[in-house]
């Protein structure tokens, strides 16, 4: 018996990166977990690999494609125990210098495709009385030059978490967010020459000052588990600060 036995699971954005991971420790900790994401290649290789029960791809931001992979994920794993929202995108750039586009765009991955797929999958998990984890960012506790707009969408992806656990706390259905600092993701390395040539530090340099070291994407993926499993039975509207001390 492991902490997420049998439990059915569905996460965004799991063809690489701390999703993977998530996905990856979930089904070593008994769950059976389907793979989402926008890049189906990559999707189709991850849950090959790491033995996921299938694949059900979208486009966190198109309402009908997030309803249709959910529905589809429902089917495949027979219900469905816990979301996890992990799909989002970075955007480096002087908040007042981005153009209108990739601001909407940002905000269409990040705080859009959480909302939609919370809305398509509430049904399934009212029944199951399951859980909901969403990835948001210390970025939405706390501001950093150049990613102006992915902290306020990772701000409001903490609000949208506070509210739907507390409108959703009569049916039994937790929600809960982690804020990870910097993980050692794609993510990272595109961030990695905006930040060296903002700062003039080796980005290496800055990460040992501030938080010792990277973080794992399975750093991440332990707390998400804990979230997801039974024994956090009473944390609910929470967001964890995962971040080796950056904020701290
Ligand atoms: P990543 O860029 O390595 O992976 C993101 C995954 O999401 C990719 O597989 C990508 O194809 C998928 N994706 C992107 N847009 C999508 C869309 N519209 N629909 C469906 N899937 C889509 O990123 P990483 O680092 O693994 O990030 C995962 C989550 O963790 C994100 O929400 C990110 O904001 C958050 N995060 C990451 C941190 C880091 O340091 N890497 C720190 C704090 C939060």
């Amino acid at each position: 018996m492991t902490e997420l036995n049998d439990k059915r699971v569905f996460v965004t954005g799991s063809a690489s990166g701390i999703g993977r991971a998530i996905a990856e420790l979930f089904i070593a900790n008994g769950a059976r977990v389907v793979i989402s994401d926008i890049n189906e290649d990559a999707a189709t290789t991850t849950a090959s690999e790491i033995g996921a029960a299938g694949v059900a791809n979208c486009d966190v931001t198109d309402e009908a494609q997030v309803q249709a992979a959910i529905a589809q994920g429902v089917e495949i794993l027979g219900g469905l125990d816990v979301l996890v929202n992990n799909a989002g995108i970075e955007v480096s750039s002087p908040l007042l210098e981005q153009s209108t586009e990739s601001f909407d765009k940002i905000y269409a991955v990040n705080v859009r495709g959480p909302f939609l797929a919370m809305k398509a999958a509430i049904g399934p998990l009212i029944e199951s009385k399951g859980n909901i984890v969403n990835i948001s960012s210390v970025a939405g506790v706390g501001g950093s030059p150049l990613l102006g707009s992915y902290c306020a969408t990772k701000a409001a992806l903490i609000q949208l978490t506070r509210v739907a656990a507390v409108e959703m706390r009569p049916t039994g259905v937790r929600v809960n967010a982690v804020c990870p600092g910097f993980a050692d993701t794609k993510m990272v390395d595109r961030l990695i020459p905006d930040f060296e040539a903002a700062t003039e530090v080796p980005f290496g340099d800055l990460i040992a000052a501030k938080q010792g070291r990277l973080g794992t994407p399975q750093d991440i993926a332990e707390v998400v588990s804990f979230l997801a499993s039974d024994r956090a039975s009473w944390i609910t509207g929470s967001h964890y600060i995962l971040d080796g001390g950056l904020t701290a």
